[in-house]
């Protein structure tokens, strides 16, 4: 595993790019059991202090136990050849198939946190706070209307950033 940590403010991607164009894999578990999903919503920021990034995650994935049960998630960026696995990860649920296994991602850690060995930068992360988005806050309500038909209301985790790894 070749990975280098890269200062924080040195990074050279767009992170619009990369999370809404190019899709992440948000990954969390533990050595026994891990799960992963594609997301393509979500940012780099910062918050009380903090260098963070935040992830929206819909309360039917299956990944969403696994963050909820550890205290560390991981985002995971890849080359452009990796879309197509993405699109699987992102179209199946880990508690229907063992769908890691199927990606032939490699699974490694960094930072004890779970991540892939595939991937072209990785950003480790220790959540500092979740919250359900609230109906009653929508300031535009065609949002509401057009996302959440079924009323399942994304969790918005924050993780404080640990580290970001690159090749
Ligand atoms: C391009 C793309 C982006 C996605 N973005 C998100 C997202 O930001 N939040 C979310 O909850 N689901 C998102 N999904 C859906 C999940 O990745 C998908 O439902 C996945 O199968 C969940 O797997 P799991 O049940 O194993 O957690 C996205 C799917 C794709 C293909």
């Amino acid at each position: 595993m070749d990975f280098k940590k890269i200062d924080i403010n040195n990074i050279s991607f767009n992170p619009f790019s990369k999370i809404g164009n190019e899709w992440m894999l948000i990954t969390a578990g533990n050595e026994e059991k891990v799960n992963t999903m594609t997301a393509s919503w979500g940012g780099l920021g910062v918050l009380w202090g903090k260098n963070v990034a935040f992830t929206f995650i819909r309360p039917q994935r299956y990944t969403k136990k696994f963050i909820d049960s550890n205290e560390f998630f991981s985002l995971c960026f890849f080359e452009e050849e990796y879309k197509k696995t993405l699109g699987y990860l992102g179209s199946v649920s880990g508690r229907d198939e063992d769908k890691i296994s199927k990606s032939g991602l490699k699974l490694c850690f960094l930072d004890n946190v779970p991540c892939f060995e595939d991937a072209k930068i990785v950003v480790t992360c220790r959540k500092i706070y979740r919250q359900e988005l609230d109906c009653g806050c929508f300031l535009d309500e065609d949002l509401d209307e057009k996302w959440y038909g079924n009323k399942d209301y994304h969790f918005m985790y924050v993780g404080e950033i640990l580290g970001i790894y690159g090749k």
